[in-house]
């Protein structure tokens, strides 16, 4: 379900993982097109969804983004009978309402930001008075990646706090939204598997939010990601297993909301090296789940067919290793991400399709009744490429970025920085 890079990247899997499944996506993108069966709808649409699984007997439904499931597209199906992997609604509320997931986090223990929830503007800038610079002011709710804004200055803050909760800014996304401290250090991403109370972690994967070489630029929703990363040891990821993973499932399984599905935690280390949560997802990373999946070994799709039919995790299993180095470069569109121009038309030289260790994911795309390949959203391409360490893996990656035209494309040619800078 979903029609981004991370979905053409899972469906990719699925056809690595068990070669004679055949498979759908609904609604997918022009990449998804060419190696599966796109269905028309929406992934929202819970309706659309159950008749599609019906009508095409579909066993396995992996769902892609978070507004299916906040929105219950998992409780439906399961309702129905059909296996899904990912979180009901309920549990899908430690993405869909951060209030609920510090308010969670909070009484469970688990190491994050120190923050207070706001639906007044006069309490909350109140309390941005009163805190140091910089702060984050955070809508609570969903708002496609536009609701965490970084504020250098207490009037800054204001200004997000009164966007949010006087000016509508974000409609009901942001009608609650938090005031948190400002946490220093390098961000993380860590996902794992679980049935609701074991859990499996994925290699570990870093993130670029910021559209510019060097960290600069506005926020976007990932302009690449690299797996593994070397700063994650086996101790660190220990500790997140135990003091974050483990403490939040225990919590939403006592709320009576066990949590199903892949658990992305993004994590901030800090300067002395303890991890801190800055956010929950309830799904796989958007562009990490092209790297990580790109890295691992054959052999994750079963084990999410498991848990989507209600099995518990193999005990002892592991999905921790990556086999590959991998990077992912993304390619945007021109004016992304304020206001993405649609229509280019994408020209891929005909030797990168097929060169094995470059796997290109689509975003998004669109083939047209001539043929042609266009750009279709703010997030074109995703170029992945694998190699035995990650600066053969960048070079490679960057180097296939190069070679993909289109009027307007942007991307970084620093993916991985912070992995070669270690290394030197
Ligand atoms: P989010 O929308 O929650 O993923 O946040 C977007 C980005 O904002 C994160 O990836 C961080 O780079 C930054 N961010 C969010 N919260 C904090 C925080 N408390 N301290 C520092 N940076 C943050
Ligand atoms: N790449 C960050 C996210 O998927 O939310």
């Amino acid at each position: 379900m979903g029609g981004g890079g991370r979905e053409h990247a899972l469906a990719w899997a699925c056809r690595r993982d068990c070669p004679e499944s055949t498979v759908f996506c609904l609604p997918g993108n022009a990449g998804t097109a060419r190696i599966a069966t796109n269905l028309p709808g929406s992934a929202t649409d819970v309706a659309t969804v159950v008749r599609a699984a019906r009508d095409n007997r579909i066993d396995l439904v992996i769902v892609g983004p978070e507004g299916p499931l906040a929105a219950g597209l998992v409780d439906a199906l399961a309702k129905e009978g059909i296996p899904v992997f990912g979180p009901t609604a309920a549990a899908a509320r430690i993405e869909a309402s951060k209030a609920f997931a510090k308010e969670l986090m909070g009484r469970s223990g688990v190491p994050t930001a120190r923050s207070r929830t706001f639906t007044e503007l006069d309490a909350a800038e109140r309390y941005i008075d009163a805190h140091t610079e910089p702060l984050v002011v955070k809508a609570s709710g969903l708002a496609g990646g536009k609701g965490a804004i970084v504020c250098a200055t207490r009037t800054e803050a204001r200004a997000a706090a009164r966007a949010m909760l006087a000016e509508n800014a974000l409609g009901k996304a942001g009608s609650e939204m938090l005031v948190e401290e400002f946490l220093e250090g390098e961000e993380l991403s860590v996902l794992a598997i679980t049935d609701g109370e074991h859990f499996a972690i994925l290699p570990p994967a870093q993130d670029h939010k910021r559209l510019q070489d060097g960290d600069f630029g506005p926020n976007t929703g990932g302009m690449g990601a690299y797996c593994p990363v070397s700063v994650a040891t086996p101790a660190l990821l220990r500790r997140i297993a135990d003091e974050i993973i483990a403490p939040t499932l225990s919590a939403l399984k006592a709320d009576g909301a066990p949590y199903r599905g892949v658990l992305y935690v993004g994590l901030m280390l800090r300067p002395d090296g303890s991890p801190a949560v800055i956010e929950f997802n309830c799904r796989f990373g958007d562009p990490e789940a092209q790297a990580i999946l790109a890295a691992m070994p054959s052999g994750l799709v079963p084990v999410l067919r498991l848990i989507a039919e209600g099995g518990w995790m193999p005990s002892g299993i592991s999905l921790g290793d990556a086999r590959h180095a991998s990077v992912t470069t993304v390619l945007a569109a021109e004016g992304y991400p304020d206001a993405p121009v649609l229509g280019a038309e994408i020209s891929i030289p005909a030797e990168l399709e097929a060169t094995p260790d470059v796997l290109l994911f689509h975003a998004g795309t669109a083939q047209g009744p001539d043929g042609r390949l266009r750009v279709a959203g703010g997030r074109v391409l995703g170029v992945t490429a694998i190699a035995p360490t990650i600066a053969e893996a960048a070079q490679r990656s960057r180097v296939a970025a190069e070679s993909i035209r289109f009027e307007g494309k942007q991307f970084r040619r620093d993916i991985g920085w912070r992995e070669l800078a270690r290394k030197r």
